[in-house]
């Protein structure tokens, strides 16, 4: 199994991936995670991308590319895996396609304004990558991972600049990508605007099959 989880920033693609990786025991890959840790690591790619996705923009269709054939290289995903946040171009998604045999695509959708409320209250782990809430999905403590005890900070790209342009540049770029996956048929909506927990049972309800 296959699977594209695309939509907006913020529409909770991270977070139901996470349940669905976790329930289908197949790995969740996010480009922006594995931007993010290159950035952490100091290598050579996270430097030529830290002030791309800090402002919101693109990184050039053929790193991104590059990083995504290396990542699919590794023997976890034999057995599937979730791709988030890719492909988000159509030459990604032309590219892909020459690559990977896709299964589905899910589409998350969700109103600019609620967008906007989770990315400006979105809490991250530092240590082990969970994502949090300051009013929807609270930690036990404030400040401190409920999984691993790690400290939470807040996404140098979750700025009101930065949501604003990520806003724009999924709409220029990435939601082509809709009408590109429905001529494939490949394409399944999913309403992420209820609670993670009923959002995570529409997509076990599209995907059919409890592992
Ligand atoms: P990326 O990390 O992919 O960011 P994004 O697409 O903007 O998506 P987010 O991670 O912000 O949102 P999400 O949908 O995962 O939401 P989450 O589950 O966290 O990309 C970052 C950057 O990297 C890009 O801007 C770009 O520069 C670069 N990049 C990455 N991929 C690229 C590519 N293919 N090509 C070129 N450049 C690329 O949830 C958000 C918040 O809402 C959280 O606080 C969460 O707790 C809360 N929440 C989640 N679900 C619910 C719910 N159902 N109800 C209430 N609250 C909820
Ligand atoms: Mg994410």
């Amino acid at each position: 199994m296959n699977l594209i989880f695309l939509g907006p920033p913020g529409a909770g693609k991270g977070t139901v991936a996470a349940r669905v990786s976790a329930e289908y025991h197949i790995p969740h890959i996010s480009t922006g995670d594995l931007f993010r840790s290159a950035i952490k690591d100091g290598t050579e790619l996270g430097l030529k991308v830290k002030s791309i996705t800090e402002s919101g923009d693109l990184v050039p269709d053929e790193l991104t590319i590059a990083l995504v054939r290396e990542r699919l290289e590794e023997d976890d995903t034999d057995d599937g895996f979730i791709i988030d946040g890719f492909p988000r171009t159509i030459p990604q998604a032309e590219a892909y396609g020459t690559f990977v045999n896709v299964t589905k695509v899910l589409n998350f959708t969700l109103p600019d304004a609620e967008i906007v409320a989770r990315l400006s209250g979105r809490r991250v782990c530092r240590n082990c990558g969970r994502t949090y809430h300051v009013v929807t999905m609270k930690t036990k403590k404030e400040g401190i991972c409920d999984a691993c005890g790690g400290e939470l900070y807040t996404r140098k790209d979750d700025t009101v600049d930065s949501i604003k342009n990520r806003l724009e540049v999924y709409a220029k770029q990435t939601l082509p990508l809709v009408d590109y996956y429905e001529k494939l048929k490949l394409l399944v909506d999913v309403d992420s605007a209820p609670a993670p927990e009923a959002v995570f049972k529409a997509v076990t309800d599209v995907l059919g099959r409890r592992a």
